[in-house]
């Protein structure tokens, strides 16, 4: 979800997936993915429309959620709706961006005050909250740098 120009649909299809759909709700991105993605066109499906709006037909092993919450103000709608698309034994791969006080004001400052863009941060115990009120059972969050989380969230 949120597949952007599909830099990393490209990593799933090398690495083998066999089927990947991305969906994004910005034209030029789905664009810029339909031109990188085109030598897998028999293992890809593009979709220009909102995640929460937008038919889909699940089941999906994995959901992929990378560079996307850091822009939605209310995410709850959007890891519920993921947990009704993943798979019986699939999971959620995100990442959720943390406050921090060296770039967390710089970040602020860029896209806030400069681009005219929201941005939101997560804390550890709000995204495990999270995870839990959408469904998912088995959460592993981890934090591989200052800035932020990796989740690893499995349905059951
Ligand atoms: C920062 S980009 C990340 C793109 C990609 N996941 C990556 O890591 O390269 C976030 C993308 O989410 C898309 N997006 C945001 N809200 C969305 C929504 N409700 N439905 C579909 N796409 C959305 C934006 O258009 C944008 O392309």
């Amino acid at each position: 979800m949120g597949c952007g120009s599909g830099r990393i649909g490209e990593l799933a299809l090398e690495a083998g997936s066999s089927h990947y759909v991305g969906i994004d709700f910005s034209e030029p991105m789905i664009e810029l993915a339909r031109a990188r993605l085109q030598r897998f066109h028999d293992r890809t499906q593009l979709i220009l429309g909102d995640f929460l709006a937008c038919p889909l037909e699940g089941e999906f092993d994995v959901v992929l959620a990378l560079g996307l919450f850091d822009y939605l103000p209310d995410p709850r709608p959007f890891t519920k709706r993921i947990f009704e698309l993943t798979a019986p034994r699939g999971c959620l791969v995100g990442s959720f961006p943390a406050w921090s006080p060296l770039k967390g004001p710089i970040r602020k400052i860029r896209y806030e005050v400069i681009g005219d863009c929201p941005i939101f941060n997560y804390s550890r115990r709000g995204l495990e909250a999270l995870m839990r009120d959408s469904g998912f059972a088995r959460i592993d969050i981890r934090a591989p740098g200052k800035s932020g989380f990796l989740l690893l969230a499995h349905k059951r």
